[in-house]
């Protein structure tokens, strides 16, 4: 199956790039398993990731500059103005009165963007979220290892969106380890796409995580971005990793895209 292109798609497909909705619909599967959170996470703490901030389409994303937000290309619909994108920054629990809002004023999203690969773009906000940024990687040297996800989408493949924000671990997975979980993941843009996940399953991002950042310590124990969370085949499946963006490669396109915007 070729993965759908635009965010707004109504369907969950169990294969979806489908950011997820303002949360709401809550769900009602008594037959869930063991209970887990982002999924197979933990709440993050206040202040923890002073970083992510919750996007109104139903992404999450990290504050590249105060007043720009680095997301998935398929969050967005587009290059161009834009003033339909609110900003949440600041906290964990998206009700706290604490939180910083803002809104887009322009976004620009990866240049040649298809649905396969490139899945990042920028948010130009009308004021800055006064929290610390977190510096993207450019080079590789940072892709492997453990990494940090964190997000309010989806506790679990089919589950609502969370209030309050969730984080996990998830293992670097090699692409030709990734390539091989098939279907979907034979099509992996190799340069493009970094792979992560537990390979028993059951943690992962999920929908409505997509746009938000992988990061990890670098070696002066500063985090450092080295994905943004772009698709999977459903979620935490067993040997179904998920798919980030590979910031390092484009490392570049994204430092003379902020500049583009001004910040
Ligand atoms: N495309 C999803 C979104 O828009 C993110 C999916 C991530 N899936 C995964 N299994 N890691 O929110």
């Amino acid at each position: 199956m070729k993965r759908g292109a635009a965010f707004g798609a109504v369907a969950l497909a169990a294969f979806s790039l489908t950011p997820g909705t303002a949360f709401a619909q809550a769900t009602s599967d008594a037959s869930e398993g063991p209970r887990t959170r982002i999924v197979g996470g933990t709440p993050a703490e206040q202040g923890e990731f002073p970083f992510m901030v919750r996007l109104s389409m139903g992404c999450g994303g990290a504050l590249y500059a105060q007043d720009i937000v680095l997301t998935a290309a398929h969050c967005v619909d587009g290059s161009g103005p834009n003033t339909d994108i609110g900003v949440t920054g600041g906290v964990v629990d998206l009700d706290d009165p604490a939180a910083q809002k803002a809104t887009s004023t322009e976004v620009l999203q990866a240049p040649g963007y298809d649905g396969t690969g490139k899945d990042w773009a920028l948010i130009k906000l009308d004021k800055p979220i006064d929290q610390p940024t977190l510096k993207i990687a450019d080079t590789d040297a940072y892709d492997n290892g453990e990494f940090d996800i964190a997000g309010w989408g989806a506790d679990r493949e089919g589950g609502s969106q969370q209030q309050k924000l969730l984080k996990a671990k998830v293992p670097f997975i090699d692409d030709a380890t990734c390539k091989a979980a098939g279907g979907s993941y034979s099509g992996l843009v190799d340069a493009e796409e970094i792979c992560a996940g537990v390979e028993a399953g059951g943690v992962d991002s999920c929908q409505g995580d997509s746009g938000g950042p992988m990061f990890r310590k670098d070696d002066a124990g500063e985090f450092v971005q080295v994905g943004i969370v772009s698709w999977g085949e459903g979620c935490a499946r067993a040997g179904k990793p998920g798919v980030y963006t590979q910031v390092s490669h484009f490392a570049q396109d994204i430092k003379s895209a902020a500049d583009q915007l001004g910040s």
